[in-house]
């Protein structure tokens, strides 16, 4: 639908009837909770520009980074908690809600973890016990404070089997279980989330349902799934979107949109994931927009989202919340993946901290 290009030809901000001009939290709210990720710059309020934008169009928040493993318990028997308190008290601050991200993951887990004193593989007794004290110890924490949390991040590969992480291979598939009972019994409270890239493609999407559907058997009680987001323009397409919330809305369970950002710079490979360890060399004709976009560019971005923000009006019943993976533009991963030191232009704000035209089409659509 090209809602886009109609707003943008009058360059129509739409406002409310003070005059003020709508912001993504409002416009949503009959929706969804919409948000960010938020780098340590942000909620430390250090990056003041960034923080009016917080407060202003955001009502739930997610950590870039701070909550990982190798951040809060960096050695054995050593937590640190210093920037993830920070994170939290930003968010009670301006009452949030305030997501945990992650427990248990493949990626920014200490080599330790695995490891006894002497450097050998630990073995499964010895690992859940590693698990489960960090989990008490950070979900226990929070306890109260942190509304969700994506307990198994990445779990799935491609094909739908599940990823020979060194979770699985020292403990067995029942790690999956363990985690989740864990974060269960540190916060009975808080929802439990299973956390992906990719699950618009149906054998990674199959993969998923049968995880969610064997920890439902199990008698965990998974509150949602998040589809990462990590779109491209021509990937997924909005019939895949539509598709995939539909199939795990059948499990009973709410649908996120978690680390929704857009990736419209040349590929230097055909891969759609967001398989974080993939890296390529720098070259110009990777890099094609270093003195900014061109509007022809830019009206094909704020179309491609104003189509996925339909479907996901359309599915406001089960979605419960839609976040950004960050801020502004100069905040993206993407200005580093899967090639360092690209200028991506992958979110609503731009370098300049103000709403792109992708904002505007945003609101245009939701704000119907
Ligand atoms: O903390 C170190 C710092 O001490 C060091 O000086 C610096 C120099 O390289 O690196 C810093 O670590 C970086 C870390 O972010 C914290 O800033 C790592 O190099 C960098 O690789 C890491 O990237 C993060 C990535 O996850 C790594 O897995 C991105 O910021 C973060 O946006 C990204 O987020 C993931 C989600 O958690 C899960 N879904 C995929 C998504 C994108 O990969």
């Amino acid at each position: 639908m090209k809602i886009f290009n109609t707003l943008a030809m009058f360059g129509i901000l739409l406002t409310t009837g003070a005059g003020a001009q709508t912001t993504l939290k409002d416009a949503c709210k009959n929706d969804f909770l919409i948000g960010a990720a938020l780098n340590e710059s942000e909620f430390t309020g250090q990056n003041s520009n960034a923080v009016a934008i917080i407060k202003t169009q955001f009502n739930t928040i997610s950590p870039e980074n701070v909550l990982k493993w190798e951040s809060v318990h960096p050695r054995s028997g050593e937590f640190d908690f210093t920037a993830a308190d920070r994170y939290v008290e930003f968010g009670e601050k301006n009452k949030m809600f305030i997501i945990g991200h992650n427990l248990i993951w493949h990626n920014q887990t200490p080599r330790w973890v695995f490891q006894d004193d002497q450097g050998n593989p630990l073995g499964r007794d010895a690992l859940l016990a590693r698990m489960r004290e960090h989990i008490f110890t950070v979900v226990g924490r929070y306890k109260g404070k942190i509304n969700g949390w994506d307990v198994v991040n990445e779990a799935v590969n491609e094909d739908g089997t599940l990823r020979e992480s060194q979770w699985k291979k020292i403990i067995g598939e029942d790690y999956l279980l363990k985690a989740y009972q864990f974060a269960q019994e540190a916060d009975p409270a808080a929802e439990l989330y299973y956390n992906d890239f990719s699950l618009e493609n149906l054998p990674k999407q199959n993969g998923a349902i049968a995880l969610v559907k064997k920890l439902q058997a199990q008698g965990v009680p998974v509150a949602a799934v998040g589809l990462q987001g990590h779109y491209k323009m021509d990937w997924p397409t909005t019939n895949q979107v539509d598709e995939t919330i539909t199939a795990f809305s059948k499990l009973g369970i709410k649908v996120m949109i978690t680390e929704l950002d857009m990736d419209l710079l040349p590929a230097p490979t055909r891969n759609q994931g967001a398989e974080v360890a993939m890296n390529f060399a720098l070259q110009a004709k990777l890099n094609p927009y270093t003195n900014g976009l061109p509007d022809a560019v830019q009206q094909k971005l704020a179309q491609r989202y104003a189509d996925l923000f339909s479907v996901f009006v359309q599915h406001r019943d089960s979605i419960s919340r839609v976040t950004f993976w960050g801020v502004t533009d100069a905040d993206s991963w993407l200005n580093n993946w899967p090639v360092k030191g690209r200028t991506a232009y992958p979110l609503l704000f731009g370098r300049d901290y103000k709403p792109k035209s992708t904002f505007a089409a945003v609101i245009g659509v939701v704000h119907q």
